[in-house]
């Protein structure tokens, strides 16, 4: 977090923290106009992008979500003894409507909840419901991006510190990406703490390639929105009919990709510029790494983080991890 004083615990009805957000125009421009042009993931996420993301966790042709919650509801109280954290601050990244970590909260008993999106104005509203509901968890929403780079305000406890990182959002980042930012997180940890993070696993390319492109469309709408954001964001006249959605799993990289393919010639315009897009032209919008039980035990120690225990479903189609910092 940086800029303003940020409101503390005791002010009135318990805030939520925003990070003044940077002014994403000059970046989204400068990715579009990049030889092999692209928009960054994050911009997926405006309010019709965050339905989107929900609506595709219902279909039946995207397993993660559905997976991993079958996972933590059959084993949370083993991950919860093996944890060994009494009464943590449970930090949730990437909270969006608070939903996951509220199925938590009875057996976890966190004493306080700090809930973390880019998208502050959605928590808002997922907290107060979540306040009335566990009157004796004190409750924090922190709106900030921490794709580059993750800072907790003061304000947050840093006694016995519980990240939550569920739904495999680390398959977002590339290794190198994901290295780091688990190295941010555990330069977060003070004392005992721990990590729980989901992770998709590697699976046949079928099963995969309808995950992230359904019969139904969902996905390519959610893919094909970014559009109509960065247009808000940056100025851009792009006209989503122009663009068909695009997904494969490149094997070779370990990584769903998803782009946005011209379907004709389109030239798109931004205030001082503009880019010529031959038909057939992509813009890369998503990887979506999948990885295996070894290869994340050694990402997760490359950050300084040991893994306790890990849990499967049946398939082996996803992983949760509990990691702690390696003090060895
Ligand atoms: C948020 N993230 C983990 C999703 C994924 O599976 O990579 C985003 C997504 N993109 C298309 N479908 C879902």
């Amino acid at each position: 977090m940086t800029g303003q004083p940020l409101p503390s615990f005791a002010a009135a009805g318990r805030p939520t923290l925003a990070q003044p957000a940077a002014d994403p125009a000059a970046r989204i421009r400068a990715d579009l106009a990049a030889p092999s042009a692209s928009i960054a993931p994050r911009w997926f996420y405006d309010d019709l992008g965050s339905r989107l993301f929900r609506a595709i966790t219902a279909l039946p042709e995207y397993y993660p979500t559905r997976t991993e919650a079958a996972l933590l509801q059959q084993h949370l109280p083993a991950i919860v003894e093996a944890t060994e954290l009494h009464r943590p601050t449970l930090i949730d990244l990437g909270a969006g409507d608070c939903e996951k970590a509220a199925r938590l909260l009875d057996t976890v008993q966190p004493s306080t909840y700090v809930a973390v999106d880019i998208s502050a104005a959605f928590l808002h509203e997922a907290l107060a419901q979540l306040r009335r509901q566990h009157p004796g968890i004190d409750m924090l929403g922190v709106g900030a991006d921490f794709a580059e780079r993750l800072e907790l305000p003061a304000v947050v406890p840093e006694q016995r510190r519980l990240f939550f990182y569920p739904g495999s959002s680390i398959g977002n980042f590339t290794p190198t990406e994901a290295a780091h930012f688990l190295g941010s997180v555990r330069a977060q940890m003070h004392g005992p703490s721990a990590l729980w993070i989901g992770v998709d696993l590697h699976k046949p390319r079928e099963i995969l390639e309808l995950a992230y492109d359904d019969p139904l469309g969902v996905t390519a709408a959610f893919n094909k929105n970014v559009l109509r954001h960065v247009n808000r964001l940056a100025g851009t006249d792009f006209d989503v009919a122009d663009w068909q959605h695009v997904a494969f799993y490149a094997e070779r990289l370990g990584r769903i990709e998803m782009h946005l393919e011209a379907l004709r010639q389109v030239t798109v315009r931004w205030p001082g510029g503009g880019r010529r897009f031959e038909a057939g032209e992509r813009i890369h919008t998503e990887n979506s790494y999948k990885h295996t039980v070894p290869g994340f035990r050694a990402l997760l120690a490359t950050a300084g983080l040991r893994t306790v225990e890990h849990w499967t479903d049946d398939r082996g189609w996803f992983a949760f991890f509990l990691a702690v910092p390696d003090l060895a």
